[in-house]
């Protein structure tokens, strides 16, 4: 792994990025107003004009860990046979199947410049739903792995070209530097203006230290056990008119500072965000599962796809924000309340629905199931 190998000095290939209100974001948009923008990948403008659903076998050639604390480990992939990778750009992601055909997503963290790797960091949290548990555990150096993508939902719009901003700030929470890694390497070697806040429990757990520190005092790090849980203030230092912001993390630490920028004339805010977003405009709605006649309530604020995974643990999932399409489930009765971001008008009109984050216009749906 190379990850000093400097990023060619000319912009990305294409710089799209903005927002959009979805119902699924609708209380975050609505606190956008005309200067902040949202790019989470489930509020993006229009859906992508074509999926992209190739497979791509890799193997596992380096495996190292990132923390001190171990529970971060980032891991290189190449093609079998050495050929070339589809390109990417900052903010990209690759959806990994691993061996238990679960479909996890991670942000490629490498450099763009080399088409013969892809590098993505995970850490390993042991309450979680079980994906980065077994990426520590069963992808040694040598392992298969099929990846899809890789796809952007969190473009980096360079100052300049597709953005009026002057400058840039990058905010980054723990393992949220994935996606900025690649970014502040972009800006630095095309010359950008830009500053950076690194934040996290302590030094110990913070991935890439060192390497962000190489950019010297560009980059401010601020750890819970030195300084204190980080307020807006300290998340955003520095950053005045004419800045984009770039954020990622967790949402507690999204939410700080879109609050904060919402009163900040001539600042925009790109972000992406670990969890599943809030449900919003929710009704209850009883779910049969056909196959088995079971009956599910949904409450108001729950996702469909929560409930059928109490009844069904081992059902599909991926992202939880409506694009990956793991979820996906054709629906034989009810109105479909679609809130993704990327199913066809022919799948719509099939009853194909994403069960993480579209609901229903009555109140009962019968699933596939
Ligand atoms: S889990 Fe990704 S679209 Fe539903």
């Amino acid at each position: 792994m190379n990850v000093t190998r400097p990023v060619p000095a000319q912009p990305p290939l294409d710089l799209f990025g903005k927002g959009r209100a979805d119902r699924a974001t609708r209380v975050l948009d609505a606190i956008a107003e005309t200067r902040l923008r949202w790019t989470t990948l489930v509020n993006r403008k229009e859906p992508p004009a074509r999926v992209d659903d190739r497979r791509i076998p890799l193997v596992l050639v380096e495996r190292r860990v990132e923390a001190h604390d171990t529970d971060v480990i980032s891991l290189l992939f190449t093609a079998p046979d050495g050929r070339a990778l589809p390109e990417w750009r900052p903010g990209a992601h690759l959806d990994i199947e691993l061996p238990s055909g679960r479909v996890r997503q991670y942000s490629l963290c490498g450099d763009p410049a080399d088409r013969h790797a892809y590098r993505i960091a995970v850490r390993r949290i042991p309450d979680g739903l079980g994906g980065s548990v077994e990426v520590h555990q069963s992808l040694k150096v040598g392992t298969p792995v099929v990846v899809r993508g890789p796809r952007n939902a969190f473009p980096f719009v360079l100052p300049g070209h597709g953005s009026s901003a002057a400058r840039v700030h990058f905010v980054a929470g723990g393992i949220g530097i994935t996606p900025i890694l690649p970014m502040i390497r972009m800006a630095d070697g095309l010359g950008v203006e830009w500053s950076m806040v690194y934040v996290g429990r302590s030094r110990d757990t913070i991935p890439f230290l060192s390497e962000v520190e190489s950019f010297g005092d560009r980059v401010t790090v601020r750890t819970d056990d030195e300084h204190g849980i980080p307020d807006a203030a300290a998340l955003l230092s520095g950053v005045g008119p004419d800045t984009s912001v770039y954020c990622c993390g967790p949402v507690v630490m999204t939410k700080v500072i879109a609050d904060a920028v919402r009163d900040m004339p001539g600042v925009e805010m790109y972000s992406e965000r670990f969890s599943a977003p809030p449900v919003v405009d929710g009704k209850p709605i009883r779910v049969t599962l056909a196959r088995s006649g079971e009956t599910l309530d949904v409450p108001a604020d729950k996702s469909v796809l929560e409930e059928v995974l109490k009844a069904r643990p081992d059902s599909p999932y991926s992202c939880r924000q409506g694009f990956c399409r793991t979820c996906k489930v054709r629906v034989l009765t009810g109105d479909i309340d679609h809130r993704d971001t990327v199913l066809t008008a022919d799948e719509r009109a099939a009853g194909d629905m994403l069960i993480c984050v579209s609901r229903c216009d009555g109140d009962r749906l019968v699933l596939d199931l």
